[in-house]
Parts: structure tokens; C-alpha cells; sequence
């Protein structure tokens, strides 16, 4: 319950450009699988819905979850459907090493936190896209943590 709170106040405390993103989970993952609490998006100034983003800029992403798997070892990825053709295969971050952001192992029903940070491609064209965040564990990609978020890309 204390470490709970402490977290919560900690996330409170950071966000200042910052916002608690609106998010749906993938709807090609198994939901059942983990829960996802907070996404911050850093910096954010223009609200939850669609953040502004310059491909220029690093932002960060912070991420609240609770998985309902263990895991030795967690890959992620970030991928953004740039085409709008619903298949996500813009790469912002390809499947790699999620242990060097968070700690591994990782265990069932233990609420973690994590930042990744990233900076887009400058291939990517101006507009509104999904952006879809994806944290797996690396021998069964069946057990996931997958959520979309949109965003504007401005120049
Ligand atoms: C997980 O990440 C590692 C290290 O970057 C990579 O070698 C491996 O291919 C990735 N596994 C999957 C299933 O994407």
C-alpha cells in the first residue's frame, strides 16, 4: 500500500510538461495477460488525446503495469501505423532488450515502472497516427503488456 502511494506521488511529481496518455489496449493480444496502468508521455503539452511530435525531439515514455506472467527476460518494441492501414509496420523502436530499461527477471503480480526513451524516424510523414507499445517476455511472446496511443507528427 506505502510503495503504491509512493509511486503514484513520484509519477505526480515528474509530470509538469508531461500527460497521462489515453490509451486502448492491442486488440491482437491477449488482454489477460497484463494490466496497464499510467502512460506519461514526456513532453506533452496539448492533452491526453493526441500528443505533438516533433521528429527532431526525444521524448519519454513511462510505464505503469502489473504483468500476470514471469519472465527471465522481456524484448519490447515500438511500432507506429504510419500507412493508418491498421498494420503497424513503421519501426520507432525495433524488438529489442527490454531488461536494459527495467530490471529482469520480472514477476507475476508485481507492479513495475519503467521510462523508455525515443525519437522518431524522419521517414515518417506528417499526421495523425497509433503508436503501438508492445513489452513481451522473449520465450513466449504470447505473454505480452501491449497498449496504442495516438499521436500528431509535426515536422
Ligand atoms: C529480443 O531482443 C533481443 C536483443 O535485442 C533480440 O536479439 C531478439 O531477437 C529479440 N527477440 C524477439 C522475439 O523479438
Amino acid at each position: 500500500m506505502f510503495a503504491r502511494l509512493l509511486l503514484l506521488c513520484l509519477l505526480g511529481i515528474s509530470c509538469v510538461n508531461c500527460e497521462y496518455l489515453f490509451k486502448k489496449l492491442c486488440s491482437d493480444e491477449d488482454p489477460h495477460q497484463c494490466e496497464v496502468y499510467n502512460v506519461i508521455l514526456d513532453p506533452c503539452e496539448d492533452g491526453k488525446n493526441f500528443c505533438t511530435i516533433n521528429k527532431l525531439k526525444h521524448y519519454t515514455l513511462s510505464i505503469d503495469f502489473l504483468p500476470k506472467f514471469s519472465a527471465n527476460k522481456l524484448n519490447m518494441s515500438m511500432l507506429i501505423d504510419d500507412k493508418l492501414t491498421d498494420t503497424f509496420d513503421g519501426e520507432v523502436k525495433v524488438p529489442s532488450d527490454a531488461c536494459e530499461v527495467l530490471t529482469c527477471p520480472v514477476d507475476a503480480q508485481t507492479r513495475r515502472l519503467f521510462d523508455v526513451r525515443f525519437k522518431l524516424g524522419k521517414s515518417i510523414a506528417v499526421g495523425k497516427y497509433p503508436v503501438k507499445m508492445k513489452l513481451f517476455n522473449s520465450e513466449n511472446e504470447k505473454q505480452s503488456c501491449c497498449f496504442t496511443f495516438n499521436v500528431k507528427i509535426k515536422k
